[in-house]
């Protein structure tokens, strides 16, 4: 078994993976008509962890004094203010948005991490 890779290596796939497990854990909670606290605490965590973990990818960029540093900060941003968008409208969204929100937050991540963090991934890997 390959060994998992670590962030401060600039592998952060383990860290994807969880905002994957979260986001269908988010769902899972809407789908199954748990308590919508209950939910919106779920999609709390995945913003609390996106949060740190977009810190810990710009300390690794910021280390490694890497070129596109400013406009994969940028995205970060952006990105957390949608999350913290659907994250204000969690508790009293009906269900048909708050899935359609999951919907989005799947295409986000996936965005972000298939262009910005290949790009860094690319980079760090060399020629
Ligand atoms: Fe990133
Ligand atoms: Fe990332």
């Amino acid at each position: 078994m390959t060994e998992p890779g670590h962030a401060e290596d600039g592998d952060f796939d383990a860290h994807h993976q969880l905002q994957g497990a979260l986001v269908d854990a988010y769902e899972a909670a809407l789908l199954d008509g748990a308590p919508r606290q209950l939910a919106a605490d779920t999609l709390g965590h995945l913003v609390d962890f996106t949060a740190v973990h977009f810190a810990e990818e710009e300390r690794f960029m910021a280390v490694r004094a890497y070129p596109l540093l400013e406009l994969h900060r940028a995205a970060h941003g952006r990105l957390l203010e949608q999350l913290q968008a659907l994250e204000g409208r969690a508790r009293v969204a009906p269900a048909d948005e708050a899935l359609a929100g999951v919907r989005r937050l799947r295409a986000w991540l996936r965005e972000h991490v298939d262009g910005p963090d290949q790009a860094l991934v690319t980079w760090r890997n060399g020629p």
